[in-house]
Formats: structure tokens, sequence, C-alpha cells
């Protein structure tokens, strides 16, 4: 059913980015599945590891799947870059020092709109529950969007479709696709991000409603931030 919404659109997407959790336990049978799920889709695709699919060795069979578990790619007037915020069998987020220099060059180089994929949550998602897992270096992650003008950031891991402005930075967490985790009446939901020039509309799809919901509107060149989803 979420496919056939995807695959619906109109226009149709010109990325399709999966912010991890494709598995429950990382193992070989659920990677055979997601795969022929995901082939199911049409349009280009990119996706990250999140905690579960790290799970068991899942980060290798990730690799085996999908191929690289962090990469910088462009496509159009987009520079995507993809993180690998899991720890193998840990639920905790976590990108690490070590990769900060190659974020920085990559974003840097970068002409292009500029966004960040990970499966974490870089800041904090209401409605999703008590606060955990959040990035542990969310901090040093977050002063490296802000100092080289990230212009979104696409996540998920909370289940629950929410976004924030801060700064100049549009921070989008997903809610969950097809798992049975949901959230009081926040069903299953994908967002679409509709990018013109210098402005943004997110907005949420319940797939199981069939109804859609503009999330957000951020203009920021007007200065403009409009934020109604989980208003009265
Ligand atoms: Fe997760």
């Amino acid at each position: 059913m979420g496919k056939n919404a995807v695959n619906s659109l109109d226009p149709k997407a010109d990325l399709i980015f999966i912010s991890g959790d494709i598995t429950l336990e990382g193992i070989l049978p659920e990677y055979e599945l997601a795969k022929e799920r995901i082939q199911g889709f049409e349009g280009l695709m990119m996706l990250v590891p999140g905690n579960h699919d790290a799970r068991h060795l899942g980060f290798q069979l990730f690799r085996e799947f999908f191929g690289r578990l962090e990469f910088y790619k462009e496509v159009e007037d987009i520079g995507i870059v993809g993180l690998d915020s899991s720890e193998p069998d840990r639920d905790e987020g976590h990108i690490g020092r070590d990769k900060y220099k190659w974020i920085e060059e990559s974003l840097k180089n970068s002409k292009k709109f500029k966004i960040i994929g990970l499966h974490h949550h870089l800041v904090p998602v209401p409605n999703s529950g008590r606060e955990q897992n959040i990035i542990n270096d969310a901090g040093g992650v977050l002063d490296l969007v802000l100092r080289n003008d990230v212009a979104l950031i696409l996540m998920g891991h909370r289940h629950v479709p929410y976004a924030v402005r801060v700064h100049n930075t549009l921070i989008v967490n997903a809610g969950t696709f097809s798992s049975t985790r949901t959230r009081a009446h926040l069903g299953n939901s994908f967002n679409v991000i509709d990018i013109q020039d210098k402005s943004i509309t997110v907005t949420a799809h319940d797939i199981e409603k069939g109804k859609e919901k503009v999330m957000v509107e951020f203009d920021k060149d007007k200065n403009i931030y409009i934020n109604r989803y989980y208003s009265k």
C-alpha cells in the first residue's frame, strides 16, 4: 500500500531517501525481503543503515545488498551526504569526530543544495516518547551543519513525522513507513519534500488514511517558517 502511494505521486519523486531500519534484526532473510520490496519503488533511491540494520553483523549485509554505508552523491542540483549513525548491536546513535573532516570537505566542495541524511535524530523529536538514542555527538554534528550551510537534514528512528527549523537548516524526521511501531493515531507515513529554489515544503502522507497534510513551509530568503502539523 505504501509503495503504491509513493509510486503514484504526481510528479514522481526525483529521489527517494530511506533513513534506515529496513530490517528488524539485521539478518539475511530480512535483507533479502527488504531488497525485494525496495526494488518495487520507482525512482532513484538512496538509503542509510539504522540501528536495527546493524544488528547481528547486519552492517555487512547492508554493504552487500545496498552498497556503501556512507556516501556523498550529487543528483542534479542536490549534494547529499549519507551517514551511518548506527553502532552494531546498540541502539544509540553516533557519528564520531573522525568523520567530521570528510563530512566538512564534502559539504565545502559542494555548490549544490546540501542535504545530510542519517538514521538517528540530531535534535529531540516531540510526540515520540522519552528522549533517547539521539546521536551522542549531536552538538558537534549540528555545528558542522550550521557552519556549512546545510539546507536539509533527513532522519528517522523516532517513528513520527516532524520538522523544525534551526537557523537556516530544516531538520526533518520521517514517520514509520511500514512497521507496527506507530504512535497513537500517527500511523504509517512518509514525507514528501518539495524543494523549489530557496523554499522547502514538507508534506506528511498518511498511508492507511490516504491523506496528506502539509507539515512545514520554509523559505529562508523571505524568512517564512510555518509549522502547523501538530497544531490543534
Ligand atoms: Fe532506529
